[in-house]
């Protein structure tokens, strides 16, 4: 059995999944060990919507990426990156980027491939189930303390996946066009999307899968008082 920490560093982004279905009874395993994520004052405000259903998975990527073809940069309720990043930020992103195109001998000049690869997104990188987690917009109206809540929320998810041996991508690309994934699932009025999450079972052959980008040192980010 793994520990807690091994499956926090045995975790990372995978983006290529066979094509097997996540059992119902598995999904909610990870659902309700997700559901005592801490939220403050206990508010639970993530709303979420676990689609297996291939066709509805489909309409959400087709009409995503009818979208950014027609030139649309973004639909969204939320914006993810800052819209001028600090340069630290900015340089890891680029390197994060770089360091996956590399791996797979994709150029920096290729932008068809990079385009592809990236709308593999909206192919849910070949899972069969996506957790897509919705707020209500009140909440994000003049606080951001729910994002906080509902970040956790996504590591609980992921890590309690680990527990059965599935793998996840989290996805900031669908929060990007939240409100087209909103149209598509008709949800009601109240919600905006937050982001979703690949689950399923790991290619182990595919090569993208051995990404595993670097952290910092603690002497970067913490300060031991
Ligand atoms: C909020 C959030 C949004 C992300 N969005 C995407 C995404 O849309 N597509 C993708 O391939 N990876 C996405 N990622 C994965 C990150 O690129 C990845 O977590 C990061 O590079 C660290 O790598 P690791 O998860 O493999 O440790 C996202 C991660 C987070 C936490």
């Amino acid at each position: 059995m793994s520990t807690i920490i091994d499956a926090i560093i045995n975790r990372s982004a995978k983006r290529a999944f066979l094509p097997k279905p996540l059992p119902r009874d598995i999904q909610e395993k990870i659902l309700k060990a997700a559901a005592m994520t801490p939220s403050g004052a206990n508010m639970q405000p993530w709303i979420t919507y676990a689609i297996s259903n291939e066709k509805v998975l489909k309409n959400i990527g087709d009409a995503i990426i009818q979208k950014m073809n027609s030139g649309v940069k973004n639909d969204q309720f939320i914006q993810y990156y800052p819209l001028n990043s600090k340069a630290l930020y900015k340089k890891r992103r680029i390197e994060t980027g770089v360091g996956l195109y590399a791996l797979m001998g994709v150029e920096r000049k290729d932008i068809q491939t990079r385009t592809k690869m990236w709308q593999d997104n909206f192919r849910w990188f070949g899972a069969q189930t996506v957790f897509f987690v919705f707020t209500d917009k009140a909440m994000i109206e003049n606080a951001q303390g729910v994002l906080i809540d509902c970040g956790a929320y996504m590591q609980t998810i992921m890590l309690a996946a680990q527990e059965f041996g599935i793998e996840s991508c989290p996805q900031g690309s669908t929060t990007e066009f939240g409100k087209v994934v909103a149209d598509v699932l008709n949800v009601p009025d109240n919600l905006a999307l937050l982001y979703s999450v690949v689950l399923g079972y790991e290619d182990k052959d595919a090569k993208i899968n051995t990404y595993q980008p670097k952290r910092v040192n603690l002497d970067e980010n913490v300060v031991f008082i």
